[in-house]
């Protein structure tokens, strides 16, 4: 399973075009730090946490935690409610950017006829489901969800811890 995994993942991780080089400035204009094309399986959850893991080095900065918290989610959903976990070759990417004031990640999914991105009403919130949007709309500065051709990016902004230089 994680060897085919890794045979099938294909990530670069990118110096920014900046130059930046962990520990500077976050740079004012956005710059991809790097963008991985995982299988849609659940292993991908953990392989998708330890990348923007390390990407987020680069712009330390940020609420790393909650970054990597909401990664896991929208990567479950992909796998879980999208065409990506149904499929044999079904895929989940990932791509991470420095918006100097935010990170943005965008999690890009194979899209899905019968499910939206959709945060549960209250009352589901006392069950185990629903809670993966929930967080993401408690902890991000802000998020959506809009369709691509690959099928359907959910992404996420978050800020930078305050007191930040
Ligand atoms: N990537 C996605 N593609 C299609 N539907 C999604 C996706 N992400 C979330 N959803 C929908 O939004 C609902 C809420 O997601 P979430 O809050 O993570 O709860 P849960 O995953 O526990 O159902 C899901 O039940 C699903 O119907
Ligand atoms: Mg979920």
């Amino acid at each position: 399973m994680t060897t085919t995994a890794a045979t099938t993942t294909t990530a670069t991780a990118t110096a920014a075009t900046s130059g930046a080089a962990p520990g500077t400035a976050c740079p004012a204009s956005p710059d991809l730090l790097g963008s991985a094309v995982l299988p849609g399986r659940s292993i991908s959850v953990g392989i998708a946490r330890a990348f923007v893991r390390d990407l987020l080095r680069v712009a330390e900065c940020h609420q790393v935690d909650d970054a990597l918290l909401l990664v896991s989610e929208l990567v479950t959903n992909a796998v879980q409610h999208s065409d990506s976990g149904l499929h044999r070759h079904g895929q989940v990417s990932v791509a991470v950017v420095d918006a100097g004031a935010t990170i943005r990640v965008d999690v890009t999914d194979d899209g899905s006829s019968g499910a939206f991105p959709m945060v549960a009403e209250a009352a589901d919130l006392d069950t185990e489901r629903g809670r993966g949007l929930w967080l993401v709309d408690r902890l991000a500065t802000r998020w959506g969800a809009h369709g691509s051709p690959a099928g359907r990016v959910v992404w996420f902004e978050i800020a930078r811890r305050p007191g930040c230089p």
